[in-house]
C-alpha cells in the first residue's frame, strides 16, 4: 500500500472515535483540550461524524506547499447534544495557530449551510489567529464569507460561540454576530489587534488578558455573554443553554415534564423591603418564582443593574429580564438597556416567552449618559420590546417610575399580562421629587417650608405611590400578593402559549443602532 493511501486510512480510523465524557479524565480540568477532544466532549457519544477530515490547502506561496496539514486546521461536522442533532466546528490551533485559510473557511461554510438548511443550530468552538496571513486576500474572502453565512442564519438557528483560546482580527467578528459568546477564563482572549499591534500603532503597552481576556470581556466590554473557568466548563455551558433554546426559529423549546400544584411561594412576601430606598437582591424574586435551580445568567458580570438569562416555569422555558435593585438603584443606562435589548430581540427570534421582573426609578441622569447616548440607547430596548411578538408578562415588584415604567414591557408597548405587588409605586417620578416640583411655589411661600413639602410628599405618594391608579385605567391587569406570583405566572404563560401576532409587510424595521 503506498503510504498516503496508509495516512489517509489511519486518518479514516481516526474519525470513527466515539465521543462522550469517559474519554476525558480529570487531569484535562485545568488545561486546554485538543479541537478534536473539545468536539467530543461536546456531543453524544459515537454521535460525531466529521465532514471535510481529507481537505488540505490550496496555497503555494510562502513554502506552504510542503507544509499540509490534513483537516486544514479544523475540526467540523455534526452529531447530538443530549439526544438534539447540532453542527459544529472546532479550530486546531496546532496548525497554523488555527488560522483561516480558503479551504478553512469553505469547510466551515458548508456546514453552516447545512445547519440552516436542516434547522439545527450551529456551534463555533474557536482558537485562530484569523485570517491565514500567507494567503492575502483568499483568507479576507473566507472570513467575509462566514460572516455572510452569520447573518442570513442570525434569527433562523441558535448560533453559539465558545472561545477556547486566543482569537484575533477576523477570528472575533463571526462569534460577535453570532446569539451567544462564551470565554474561557485565562486562556482565551478576543482582540481585532494583538498587544504588539497595539505597541507599535499606539505606544501602549497592555498585556493579552488586560486588552481581551475574559475578565474584560465579560464586565468592561460585555463581549462575552458568560465566563467558563476551563474548557470541560466552556463545554458544559454550551449545553446546558442549548437545553433552553428550541432547534431553530420553526420551533419553540422542549417542555419539561411538570405537573400544577398549589405553586404558593410564601418566601416571596418576605424580600421586598418596607423602606423603599432600601435595596434587595432580585436574583432571590428570581429563585423565588421560578423551578428549582433552573436559572441560566447572561452577561451575569456586565451592566449588572439589570439581570438578564433563561429560566424553567413550570418545565417551560422563559427569558427573564429584570431590574436589579443592588447595583444603581436598578437604573436603566446605556450598558443595561444595550445588554436587555439583545436579550430581548434573541427571545423573540426563537420563540422564548419574556418575564419582566420590575423595579426601576428610571433612567440615570447626567452628563456621561448623555454624552454616550443614552437617549439612542434607551430606543433599543422601548424598540426591542415593542417588537416582540412573543408572550410577554410583567410583575412591577416596587418602583415603575417615568419613562423607564413604559420602557419595562408596559401594556402600551404590547405586554400581554401586566401584574403588580401591592406595595408598588407607578409614577412619573418618586413624591419627594414630584412635590417640590408641583408645589415649588407653596412650599417656598410656606412658614415652614419642610413641613410643607412633607405634607405635599405625603399628598402625592397617597395618590400615586401604589398600583391601583394605574389598575383603575387597565395599566395593570391585577394587583396580586407575591405568594401567588409563580401561580399567576404560569397560568398566564400557559393562557399565551397559542399567541400570534401579525406585523404589517415591511423589508424590516429601523432600530436605533
Ligand atoms: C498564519 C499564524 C497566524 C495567522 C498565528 N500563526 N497567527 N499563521 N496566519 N494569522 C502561527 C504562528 O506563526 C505560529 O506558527 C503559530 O501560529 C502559533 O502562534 P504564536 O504567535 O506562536 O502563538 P501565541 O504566542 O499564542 O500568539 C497567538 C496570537 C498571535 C495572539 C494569535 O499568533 C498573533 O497575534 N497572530 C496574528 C494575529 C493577527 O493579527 N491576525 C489578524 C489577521 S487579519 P509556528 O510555526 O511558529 O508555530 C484578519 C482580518 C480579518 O484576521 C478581517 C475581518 C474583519
Amino acid at each position: 500500500m503506498n503510504s498516503k493511501i496508509k495516512m489517509l486510512n489511519e486518518k479514516l480510523e481516526l474519525s470513527k472515535l466515539g465521543g462522550g465524557q469517559a474519554r476525558i479524565d480529570k487531569q484535562h480540568q485545568k488545561k486546554k483540550l485538543t479541537a478534536r477532544e473539545r468536539v467530543l466532549y461536546l456531543l453524544d457519544e459515537g454521535s460525531f461524524e466529521e465532514i471535510g477530515a481529507l481537505v488540505t490547502h490550496r496555497t503555494k506561496d510562502f513554502g506552504m506547499e510542503n507544509q499540509k496539514f490534513y483537516g486544514d486546521g479544523v475540526v467540523t461536522g455534526y452529531g447530538t447534544v443530549n439526544g438534539r442533532l447540532i453542527y459544529v466546528f472546532a479550530q486546531d490551533f496546532t496548525v497554523f495557530g488555527g488560522s483561516l485559510s480558503e479551504t478553512h473557511a469553505e469547510k466551515i461554510c458548508k456546514i453552516m449551510d447545512m445547519a440552516v438548511n436542516v434547522g439545527a443550530p450551529i456551534i463555533g468552538l474557536n482558537d485562530s489567529g484569523g485570517a491565514r496571513i500567507q494567503e492575502g486576500v483568499r483568507s479576507l474572502g473566507g472570513y467575509a464569507d462566514i460572516f455572510y453565512r452569520n447573518v442570513q442564519a442570525s434569527g433562523v438557528i441558535p448560533q453559539i460561540s465558545a472561545i477556547m483560546g486566543p482569537c484575533a482580527g477576523g477570528a472575533v467578528y463571526s462569534p460577535a454576530i453570532t446569539d451567544f459568546t462564551i470565554m474561557v477564563q485565562d486562556t482565551s482572549y478576543m482582540f481585532v489587534t494583538g498587544p504588539n499591534v497595539v505597541k507599535t500603532v499606539t505606544n501602549e503597552e497592555v498585556t493579552s488578558e488586560e486588552l481581551g481576556g475574559a475578565s474584560v470581556h465579560s464586565t468592561k466590554s460585555g463581549v462575552a455573554h458568560k465566563t467558563s473557568a476551563n474548557d470541560i466548563e466552556c463545554l458544559e455551558d454550551v449545553k446546558k443553554l442549548l437545553s433552553y433554546l428550541p432547534q431553530s426559529n420553526k420551533e419553540t423549546p422542549k417542555d419539561l415534564e411538570f405537573e400544577f400544584q398549589e405553586e404558593i411561594r410564601s418566601s416571596l412576601s418576605e424580600i421586598v423591603p418596607e423602606n423603599p430606598n432600601k435595596p434587595y437582591d432580585m436574583h432571590n424574586v428570581i429563585e423565588g418564582i421560578i423551578d428549582e435551580d433552573s436559572f441560566y445568567e447572561i452577561h451575569k458580570d456586565h451592566a449588572e443593574n439589570i439581570i438578564v438569562g433563561f429560566a424553567r416555569l413550570g418545565g417551560k422555558s422563559i427569558g427573564i429580564i429584570a431590574n436589579q435593585p443592588m447595583f444603581l438603584a436598578g437604573v436603566l443606562d446605556v450598558n443595561s438597556a444595550k445588554k436587555a435589548a439583545r436579550f430581548v430581540r434573541f427571545c423573540d427570534c426563537f420563540n422564548i416567552p419574556l418575564l419582566v421582573l420590575e423595579d426601576v426609578p428610571g433612567f440615570l441622569p447626567g452628563t456621561d449618559q448623555e454624552w454616550n447616548g443614552i437617549i439612542v440607547h434607551g430606543a433599543k430596548l422601548l424598540y426591542a420590546f415593542s417588537e416582540a411578538t412573543v408572550p410577554r408578562v410583567t410583575v412591577i415588584t416596587r418602583k415603575a417610575y417615568g419613562g423607564a415604567y413604559d420602557v419595562m414591557n408596559s401594556k402600551h408597548i404590547g405586554a400581554d399580562m401586566n401584574f403588580a405587588w401591592p406595595n408598588a409605586e407607578i409614577a412619573v417620578m418618586g413624591a419627594k421629587g414630584a412635590a417640590e416640583i408641583i408645589f415649588k411655589r407653596e412650599i417656598v411661600s410656606a412658614d415652614d417650608p419642610e413641613a410643607k413639602w412633607k405634607e405635599k410628599e405625603a399628598e402625592y405618594a397617597e395618590l400615586f405611590a401604589n398600583p391601583y391608579s394605574a389598575s383603575e385605567r387597565g395599566f395593570i391587569d391585577e394587583v396580586i400578593l407575591p405568594k401567588n406570583t409563580r401561580r399567576k405566572l404560569i397560568k398566564a404563560f400557559s393562557m399565551l402559549e397559542n399567541k400570534e401576532v401579525n406585523r404589517p409587510n415591511r423589508k424590516h424595521g429601523n432600530i436605533p443602532l
